[in-house]
């Protein structure tokens, strides 16, 4: 680096002395350029004999070759517009070819809990838009792995994370605007696993500058022991592409495979009272809408429409059109978990709150809320609750009803605190509603409870059920 640098200046001092024409001046600062990005990124030798504009290029030549392969250019040895255009564009510091070699095997964690610590903050965003864009990355890899994640405040955390300048006690000094944006290292312990981040980049929520969600979910993907895809459509490809619209963003089947390769598949959640799997349909862990043995893990309002998920997957149901709309989770909300256990709408607010285990989500349209998830605690549920069941927001009393077990809570959206006198058990309020529920929802002033494949329609002015329905009659079942 040191030498090259030198070269460069040298270069800078011999071409202002000589000046050349222009034509031939973009030319040299493209060379000086590429040899650049081979030796970073391509472990190009760092032997000055071997510039650019040496007569004998060959061993240039293949590098280039190699880099146009990688990155799925036409090979063709020569600097093409192609090819000076992709050098061009920002990337990841982590080099695409050489780079592992001083890393025998395939790094992994040999544990499936990680800790992470944002130890230090850019000034480009609030630091709740940096929490939820790691959170985010982080959930990323969460749901196709075993892998969970926790954050840690102080000591040393697994995966550490930084925004730094130029030198920062690696050997990876970052290089100003531009160019290298973020570095990672793969597993281990102590800089193993760490993401730094280049504080001199503009860092975005969107992709007016450069989307920090996106980079750090990249990154991320090193510390857990990706290295580079050479498929474009991969998350792991090294360079960024700005124009991804960030709410179709999602893993391709390249991502999955190699972190799957690594980590194997997310584990069946235990308690998951979910269809046998005998009458699993073919394509394992997709449901089918009509399968008389299904049931729900979460149903919400969303905007007039009904969401009913189940799994990694969620049915969209308009009142508008017949055929309801099948998704994965993650084509909405990238950083969702599967397997949610409860979801209810505030028409109020235009929120949809999505919960899974402790903690909870707000979901606005396909954006997620700055500084979410939250603990389900801070709602005024008692430590002893490590999860809720079901839950629903009743749009006319503005109460939210919260199902654990047999009991429930109701909170109260306009003083936003839980009412006292609660819990209460479920059968004392809805009799003939089974003791546990799955799912519920609210529309047309019915509220609707869902255990197993069965459905139950309440009247609460009647305070009673009126229909026995199938749990997938919303699905022209
Ligand atoms: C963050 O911490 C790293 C490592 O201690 C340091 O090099 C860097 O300058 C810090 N960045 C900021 C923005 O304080
Ligand atoms: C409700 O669910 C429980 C447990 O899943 C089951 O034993 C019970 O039979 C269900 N009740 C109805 C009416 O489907
Ligand atoms: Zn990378």
């Amino acid at each position: 680096m040191r030498n090259l640098l030198i070269l460069l200046l040298l270069c800078v001092a011999v071409c202002s002395a000589y000046p050349l024409d222009r034509a031939a001046r973009d030319k040299e600062d493209s060379m000086e350029l590429v040899q650049q990005y081979l030796e970073n990124f391509y472990n190009l030798a760092k032997d000055t004999k071997q510039f650019v504009r040496r007569k004998d290029s060959s061993p240039v030549v293949k590098k280039i070759q190699e880099m146009q392969k990688f990155l799925g250019l036409e090979v063709t040895g020569k600097l093409d517009s192609d090819t000076l255009e992709v050098i061009h564009k920002p990337r990841c510091g982590i080099p695409d070819v050489g780079s592992f070699s001083t890393f025998p095997g395939m790094p992994k964690w040999r544990k499936t809990h990680l800790t992470y610590r944002i130890v230090n903050y850019t000034k480009d965003l609030p630091r709740d838009a940096v929490d939820s864009a790691i959170e985010k990355a982080l959930m990323v890899w969460e749901e196709v792995t075993p892998l969970t994640f926790s954050r840690i405040y102080e000591g040393e955390a697994d995966i550490m994370i930084i925004f730094a300048v130029r030198e920062h006690g690696d050997f990876l000094p970052f290089d100003g605007p531009g160019k290298v944006l973020a570095h990672a290292y793969p597993p281990g312990s102590g800089f193993y696993g760490d993401a730094h981040f280049d504080d001199d980049e503009q860092w975005t929520k969107d992709t007016s500058g450069i989307n920090l969600f996106l980079v750090a979910a990249h990154e991320l993907g090193h510390s857990l022991g990706l290295q580079h895809s050479t498929n474009r459509e991969a998350l792991m490809y090294p360079v960024y592409d700005p124009l991804t619209d960030l709410a179709r963003f999602r893993l391709s089947q390249d991502d999955i495979n190699g972190i799957q390769f690594l980590y194997g598949s997310p584990p069946v959640p235990p308690d998951d009272p979910a269809v046998p799997t005998e009458s699993v349909p073919p394509e394992p862990g997709t449901p089918a809408a009509c399968d008389p043995a299904l049931s729900f893990d979460a149903i919400s309002t969303l905007r007039g429409e009904i969401l009913l998920f189940k799994g990694r997957h969620f049915w969209r149901k308009s009142f508008r059109t017949f055929e309801p709309e099948f998704h994965l989770i993650s084509s909405f909300w990238p950083s969702l978990p599967s397997g949610i256990d409860a979801a209810y709408e505030v028409t109020s607010k235009d929120t949809v709150f999505i919960f899974k285990g402790n903690q909870f989500w707000a979901i606005r349209g396909n954006e997620i809320q700055a500084g979410y998830p939250r603990g389900i605690h801070t709602l005024g549920l008692p430590s002893t609750v490590r999860k809720i069941d079901a839950a629903f927001s009743d749009k006319e009393k503005k109460k939210t009803y919260f199902f654990v077990k047999d009991k429930y809570w109701r909170f109260d959206e306009k003083r936003q605190s839980m009412e006292p006198g609660f819990p209460k058990k479920i059968v004392e309020d809805f009799p003939g509603v089974e003791p546990e529920v799955d799912a519920v929802f609210e529309v047309f002033g019915f509220y609707y409870f869902f255990n197993g494949s069965s459905q139950f329609e309440f009247d609460p002015n009647a305070k009673k059920v009126t229909h026995v329905l199938k749990s997938n009659s919303w699905l022209n079942c």
